[in-house]
């Protein structure tokens, strides 16, 4: 799609768009904008049916997908339409982790593609940075029933999913979207105004909060925060 279309499409929906002015990344600042609890006993796709050793032409990345899309450690492989891995670059410095998949990303198979995920690309845009170069996931790979908060035992789950993603990645810099993936990555509680605006570390990696896209379109007073939380990512980033 080109530019102009882009633009015409968001400003339809009422997204206000990032333009970085320079080469130093400076944006306009912002304008404000989820059973049973019953074990899968039918797995979705025949990936374990397979002998045990795999051929060694599959990347250990192309097993854990394939072991993701199998899941059926919890109950949301149920009502799940299909598992949503991830998408973008598998060496990207950025990781983002988003919370779940909503309707139209388990339709789809793919992360933020709604409205928020739209905000969500413009961020990373207005941050120097495209979707594609950067890898986006959730904590969760199953969408959540009428897009509830996940489980405690669901995010568990799934926590060994991500934490072999991220060790496969090796990514620079880890970007939590979210209240849901800020708490759960960091184990915490807090608030999401207590852990914005502060460098975390996640076994190594550094890690910084941005409020949801989603909470975003809602509180337009917010989003000034949210451009002063990916400024303090490409910072470090870059390492400055
Ligand atoms: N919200 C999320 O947190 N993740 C998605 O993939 C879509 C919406």
């Amino acid at each position: 799609m080109d530019n102009t279309t882009r633009l015409q499409y968001l400003q339809a929906m009422g997204i206000d768009v990032w333009i970085p002015r320079t080469s130093t990344p400076a944006v306009q600042p912002f304008v404000e904008g989820k059973l049973e609890e019953i074990p899968c006993l039918k797995p979705e796709s025949n990936a374990f049916e397979q002998p045990l050793e795999q051929p060694q032409s599959l990347s250990t990345w192309d097993n854990l997908q394939a072991e993701v899309a199998a899941c059926t450690k919890c109950a949301l492989c149920q009502t799940r339409t299909q598992t949503l891995f991830g998408t973008g670059n598998k060496t990207a410095d950025w990781m983002v982790i988003g919370e779940a998949p909503g309707q139209h990303e388990d339709e789809q198979g793919k992360p933020f593609v709604g409205k928020a995920g739209l905000l969500l690309t413009e961020m990373l845009r207005a941050a120097g940075l495209e979707r594609d170069e950067v890898f986006i996931t959730n904590i969760l790979k199953c969408r959540p029933p009428g897009n509830r908060d996940p489980k405690p035992d669901e995010a568990e789950s799934c926590s060994d999913y991500l934490r072999r993603q991220r060790e496969l990645i090796k990514p620079k810099i880890i970007l939590a979207v979210g209240r849901i993936s800020a708490q759960t990555l960091l184990k915490t509680d807090a608030p999401i105004g207590k852990l914005r605006g502060k460098v975390h570390d996640l076994d190594g990696i550094p890690l910084v909060v941005v409020y949801h896209p989603a909470y975003l379109l809602r509180s337009l007073l917010e989003k000034r925060k949210a451009w002063q939380d990916l400024q303090l990512a490409v910072r470090t980033v870059k390492g400055k």
